[in-house]
């Protein structure tokens, strides 16, 4: 059978072209029902950090499922004492307390909502505005994709959406001297908006797929976090994409000596087996509302789900002993080194990253780095090209004016042989070789 629109009863994720049916997985490959592998050289949508079919997750996650479902205000559960006893070994000393969602925007939106109830309960409830970025990317939900800067996805909704202010984010490749490369756009807009108005900024500490793997400078960190200080904003960091080891390290915010008041966690902190998200506190922010109202007031069906930390509990201690953070840590070389041969095509303008996260940038004009016209559709097909070829890799468009860039995200599994990785460089440029 097609696995197509109109075909399937399912109202799929693209309803303009058919979908190889997954019917088992192993490592770093995925195999469908005519036993065809493909490479997954993002890791899904980022995700599959421990890599597929790990046995003991699984395992986990099914002894978890038996006791169904407890909900989170009646009961604690062993998953979920377990597991944020667990994370405490490998998040910073002020960063210890995570109250678990499902999705990387539900705990954007929490993030957010408490930055805001932390100032109400101080007393301060004229600060309520959060500002983030442009490129963002911080979720699809209304207050997150508020919050997101990809016109792509707001476009239609915007009657729905929250005005906040953005910024630009710092952009090492196109703009190496701006002010938000810098990071002094951020306080000029806190000056702007009022800093009595402000509760928080938000931003990913590397940008994972809405820049295309930007690694800022610690000067920029180290003068956002100044900045923030100085006018009492709440830092968040969105580390839904480039934490619990994507950049080898934990946190990405680790390469910069950066401790924020709020850490958003995702993706890969489920290992992809169950969908996990956090968001983590700052100690004296659970202090006030312990000595305020008494509680969060966000109250989630699926927060603190057994099965949902089973699977975070046994991805983390899977990370823990195989020590996959330093091995993505030790990976990033020979990844790096294996794309340089993607720069032989002159249609790649960048490529850039960090541990096992790289953002390749590909334009119309290597010198004057003129991006390819929308119309093109570059990264899409290129995207179907490795697709063709058995590779599956994440593309990206409209960071550099809100429609046109063009972006191929790659993230493997931690566990990726060097093998592969020369694998997903040869395909890739394989697919490149494949359209004009
Ligand atoms: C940085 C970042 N934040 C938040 C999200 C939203 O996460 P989810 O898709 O799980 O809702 C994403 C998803 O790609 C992301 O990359």
């Amino acid at each position: 059978m097609r696995h197509a629109y109109p075909d399937g009863d399912v109202f799929y994720r693209r309803l303009d072209r058919p979908f190889p049916l997954a019917v088992s997985a192993h490592g770093a490959t995925i195999v469908d029902e005519e036993g065809r592998e493909y490479l997954d050289a993002s890791g899904g949508a980022m995700v599959a950090n421990v890599g597929h079919g790990v046995e003991e997750i699984a395992e986990a996650v099914a002894e978890a499922a038996h006791i169904g479902y407890i909900n989170g205000l009646q009961f604690t559960q062993r998953w979920v004492e377990e597991l944020a006893t667990e994370l405490r070994a490998v998040l910073p000393d002020e960063l210890r307390r995570p109250y678990f969602l499902c999705s990387g925007s539900e705990a954007v939106e929490a993030a957010v909502k408490l930055a805001r109830q932390i100032w109400v309960e101080c007393g301060r409830s004229s600060k309520w505005k959060v500002i983030s970025r442009v490129p963002s990317y911080h979720g699809n939900t209304l207050t997150a994709l508020s919050l997101s800067g990809r016109e792509h996805y707001r476009r239609i909704y915007g009657p729905l959406l929250t005005e906040l202010p953005r910024i630009p984010a710092p952009d090492s490749y196109r703009h190496p001297e701006s002010e938000a490369t810098t990071g002094e756009a951020l306080e000029r807009e806190i000056e702007r908006q009022g800093a009595d108005t402000v509760a928080a900024f938000l931003a990913e500490p590397i940008v994972g797929s809405s820049g295309g793997a930007v690694v800022p400078s610690r000067e920029y960190w180290r003068r956002v976090v100044d900045t923030c200080r100085r006018h009492d904003v709440l830092l968040i960091a969105d580390e839904v994409l480039c934490g619990m080891g994507r950049t080898g390290r934990w946190l990405a915010s680790e390469h910069f000596g950066l401790t924020p008041d709020v850490l958003v966690l995702g993706k890969g902190l489920g290992g992809g087996v169950a969908p996990l998200s956090a968001v983590v506190a700052r100690e004296e922010l659970v202090t006030t509302l312990a000595g305020g109202s008494g509680a969060f007031n966000h109250a989630q069906t699926y927060s603190h789900h057994p099965v949902s930390c089973a699977a975070g509990l046994a991805t983390l201690r899977y990370l823990r002993r195989e020590r996959l953070v330093d091995r993505c840590a030790a990976l990033e070389r020979p990844f790096f080194e294996a794309l340089e041969r993607l720069r032989r095509d002159s249609r790649v303008g960048d490529i850039r990253g960090k541990g096992l996260l790289a953002g390749i940038e590909l334009v119309a004009d290597r010198d004057s780095k003129e991006p390819f016209p929308r119309s093109a559709r570059f990264a899409e097909r290129l995207t179907a090209a490795a697709m063709a070829r058995g590779l599956i890799v994440w593309p990206n468009t409209g960071h550099v004016d809100g429609d046109r860039g063009d972006l191929i995200m790659l993230a493997p599994p931690f566990t990726i042989g060097e093998d592969e990785i020369g694998e997903i460089a040869a395909r890739l440029a394989a697919a490149l070789g494949d359209i004009e």
